[in-house]
């Protein structure tokens, strides 16, 4: 009796969605292909930190793609869109679970994050096995457009290697022979190191000291006392967010910042000046963007980001901004056919970006070819004081695109 319940039911199951389906089928048969795949939404799925350490960034990014989309008129491809939110907390091991809900039960068209490279080494796992389009709006990996690039993957802003390459060579040329670098124990710091390892030796500088933290503790007492204690000509470093405010108070209260010398990739000192206070002035970094480019995309960017969100645009918000330029120019080019993956991807690889940071325009790995400046910190305002490195192209090592 009960088994004949089970399949009875299922057998009505079946028909009603035989029946349903039969009904979609019809319906649809009356639409154009092309038509049907573009009368939904276009669904983009926003995977970024809104907690932790780098809550700020991942806020700053989602700014200003929602601004960019907004200033091009609320469509994609002359189709409108959804956003699908995720915080994923900079937290790697949840990274492959939250990308791939995205994915199946949002059903996103696009993957957007992450800021911290671990959770972007998660998003990219899952973006290369599902063919997922992934456009990176920071994290710096440099695996992801180098040992891992992939033709649905894409960069809006940077790798570990690019803003701190040229640093070696500006504090070679400022004197400094004997550095300590410090950071976070994470792909991000120990990439940066490297990349300012080999181009600081490359000019005859030597790296004395290598010193870590924990992602993303900020209990640097102990290595501050080592640094005073090594007493190298200068100190480089990479910290960001909430945790650059505290290095950067900590080294100046620990008596060390008018006694030796302190540089850093600029993320140091992005979005994040007004809480270093005293502490940052004079601070020198290099970085892709500053606030006070001269240019006029700067000048209205900034001035609608401060109108829209009351607070200033830092270079996470450029990013996100140009993430938006980026998808727009590309999906416009496609005529919002965003199932039409080959064509989206021609159309973002030979995408020229009008940026606040300056025009760029992506490599053959699917990183941005930029402009690295030379920034002091000044009352506030990151100053620009020089071109560090024209058209900086990350060497993208293990690359077969
Ligand atoms: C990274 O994890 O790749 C990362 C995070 C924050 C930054 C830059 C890079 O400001």
């Amino acid at each position: 009796m009960k088994q004949y319940d089970v399949r009875k039911s299922g057998r009505r199951r079946f028909l009603r969605d035989a029946v349903a389906m039969t009904g979609a089928v019809a319906a649809g048969a009356l639409l154009p292909a092309v038509t049907r795949a573009q009368s939904a939404k276009i669904r983009l799925g926003v995977m970024l930190p809104y907690t932790g350490t780098y809550a700020q960034l991942g806020l700053a990014i989602e700014n200003g793609l929602r601004l960019a989309l907004e200033q091009g008129g609320g469509k994609l491809g002359g189709r409108e869109f959804e956003i699908f939110k995720v915080d994923d907390e900079s937290e790697p091991s949840k990274a492959t679970d939250n990308a791939n809900r995205l994915i199946t039960r949002d059903k996103v068209d696009v993957l957007i994050g992450s800021v911290h490279s671990g959770v972007a080494m998660g998003m990219i796992k899952v973006a290369r096995e599902a063919g997922t389009l992934l456009v990176i709006p920071n994290a710096g990996a440099d695996a992801a457009t180098g040992a891992l690039c992939a033709p649905n993957v894409f960069r809006t802003s940077f790798s570990n290697w690019q803003p701190v390459h040229p640093l070696g060579r500006v504090m070679a040329e400022r004197g400094h022979k004997r550095a300590v670098f410090i950071t976070w124990k994470y792909a991000a710091g120990e990439e940066s190191l490297a990349s300012f390892r080999e181009a600081f030796t490359a000019v005859g500088g030597t790296v004395v000291k290598e010193l870590f933290v924990p992602f993303p503790n900020v209990e640097f007492q102990a290595l501050l006392t080592e640094i005073a204690a090594l007493r190298p000509d200068a100190v480089a470093c990479f910290f960001a967010g909430g945790g650059a405010v505290k290095f950067v108070k900590d080294y100046a209260a620990a008596g060390l910042k008018d006694k030796i010398p302190l540089y850093g990739s600029g993320f140091l000192t992005e979005g994040v000046l007004a809480a270093q206070g005293d502490a940052a002035e004079g601070l020198l970094t290099t970085l892709h963007y500053a606030e006070s480019l001269d240019n006029p995309k700067n000048k209205a960017f900034r001035a609608s980001y401060l109108k829209t969100y009351k607070t200033h645009a830092d270079v996470y918000a450029v990013q996100g901004y140009d993430t938006g330029l980026l998808l727009m120019q590309a999906l416009d080019k496609v005529g919002g056919d965003v199932g039409n993956r080959s064509a989206v991807i021609a159309a973002m690889e030979a995408a020229v970006i009008d940026s606040p940071r300056g025009q760029w325009k992506m490599s053959k790995a699917h990183n941005p070819i930029q402009d690295i400046y030379l920034r002091r910190a000044e009352k506030g305002d990151n100053k620009v004081i020089g071109v560090a490195w024209k058209a900086l192209e990350d060497p993208a090592r293990g690359c077969k695109l």
